[in-house]
Order: C-alpha cells, then sequence, then structure tokens
C-alpha cells in the first residue's frame, strides 16, 4: 500500500496524537517537530479559516511538501460566539488552559443558555491547491469542571449524546464525536479519491 506522506503544520502535540488516532495506516502524518521545522506559526486573523490557510500557506512555502494544518475554536452562543477564534488566549497571549476555562465560565455564570460549539477548519494544501474541511461538535458547557483528559476546554464541555466531558473520556470516545476527528474524516476521504 503506498502511503501518503503529508505534513500537519501544528506544534500542538495534543492535535498531533488525536490526529493520528483516526488516520489509520494510509496517511504518513509528519509533525513539524518530525519535519525538522521549530518554528511558531501566527494566527493573526480574526476567523479560524483565515488562520488555518495562514499556517498551511507558511509550511507549504518553507518545505513545497503536501501539507494540512487546523484551527479550532470553542463558540459559545450566549457569548456571541466566543471565545471562537480566540480560543487559546481567552485570557492572555500565556495561553494558560486553567485561566481561560475560569475566565469562561466567569462569563457565563449569569446566563441560562449553555450552548456551544466545537468549530475546527483544516485547510490543505494538495498538490499546491488549497481545500477546507469543517467539522462540527455541539454540545454544552458544564459549570464543574470533570475529568483529566485531553485539553483545553475538555473538562467544560459534555458532547450532545454523551453524559460526561470530553475530558472523561478516552481519546477513542472523544473520537466518536469531536469535531477534529469530523474534519479529519473528510480530509482522509479527500486524500482516498486522490489516490
Ligand atoms: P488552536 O488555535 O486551534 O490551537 O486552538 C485554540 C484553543 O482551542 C486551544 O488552545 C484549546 O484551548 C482549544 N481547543 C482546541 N481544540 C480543542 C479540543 O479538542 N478540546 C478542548 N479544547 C480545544
Amino acid at each position: 500500500m503506498t502511503r501518503i506522506e503529508i505534513i500537519f503544520a501544528t506544534n500542538n502535540s495534543n492535535k498531533v496524537k488525536e490526529i493520528k488516532s483516526v488516520v489509520g495506516e494510509q496517511l504518513n502524518v509528519i509533525s513539524l517537530q518530525e519535519a525538522g521545522i521549530n518554528q511558531d506559526i501566527p494566527e493573526p486573523h480574526d476567523s479560524l479559516e483565515a488562520n488555518a490557510s495562514e499556517k498551511s500557506a507558511v509550511i507549504h512555502a518553507i518545505t513545497g511538501k503536501n501539507c494540512f494544518s487546523e484551527d479550532t475554536g470553542l463558540e459559545v452562543f450566549a457569548l456571541n460566539k466566543a471565545p471562537g477564534v480566540k480560543s487559546a488566549r481567552y485570557a492572555g497571549d500565556h495561553r494558560d488552559f486553567q485561566a481561560n476555562i475560569d475566565l469562561l465560565l466567569k462569563n457565563l455564570a449569569a446566563e441560562t443558555n449553555k450552548i456551544a460549539q466545537f468549530r475546527t477548519i483544516i485547510s490543505l494544501i494538495w498538490q499546491g491547491n488549497e481545500y477546507l474541511f469543517e467539522g462540527i461538535c455541539k454540545g454544552i458547557i458544564t459549570m464543574e469542571q470533570k475529568g483529566s483528559e485531553g485539553f483545553g476546554y475538555d473538562s467544560i464541555f459534555i458532547p450532545e449524546g454523551a453524559n460526561k466531558t470530553f475530558a472523561e473520556m478516552s481519546m477513542e470516545e472523544k473520537n466518536k464525536y469531536s469535531h477534529r476527528k469530523k474534519a479529519t474524516t473528510q480530509l482522509i476521504d479527500f486524500l482516498k479519491k486522490q489516490i
């Protein structure tokens, strides 16, 4: 079987682990670290789509290779879809997961509507052309943190159809619901058609 080599333009090892757990044998996903690229990629834009595009464009310009990137945000409806594209830096540039959760729970305390969604955009650059894929996972924010798996806002998010937070799930369980898994499935389906 031919394995397609593709660079995943991220420095987030959790995301690399999650993506590697769903891609299967056909795709050989190489992290930036494995590709020997030691560079922080900027996320300066005000949409997930623009940030994802920038990240894959930067890595494509450096390597000339097929690559993809993803940008994910937690969109809380009572907060006009904040923190959204600012999810990593909601409480400041130090990118502190716990500070972000604390601020979100504070801002949501007076709201009755706790509905939220994770939204992932993948930007793929394949043979020089860009393709975008989207994955959404709807759910609710719990006001009490539960679980120790995962990362980011996992401990306060219960996906629709489940009765526990992402942080109380194994990676396999999270993948049944996950925004990233949904976007990745589309990426893989696309790539399978190309080979
Ligand atoms: P990024 O900009 O795509 O790296 O992600 C922004 C932020 O969203 C991360 O720093 C996390 O706080 C949060 N995030 C992204 N994906 C997930 C997830 O699957 N679970 C929980 N939080 C996430």
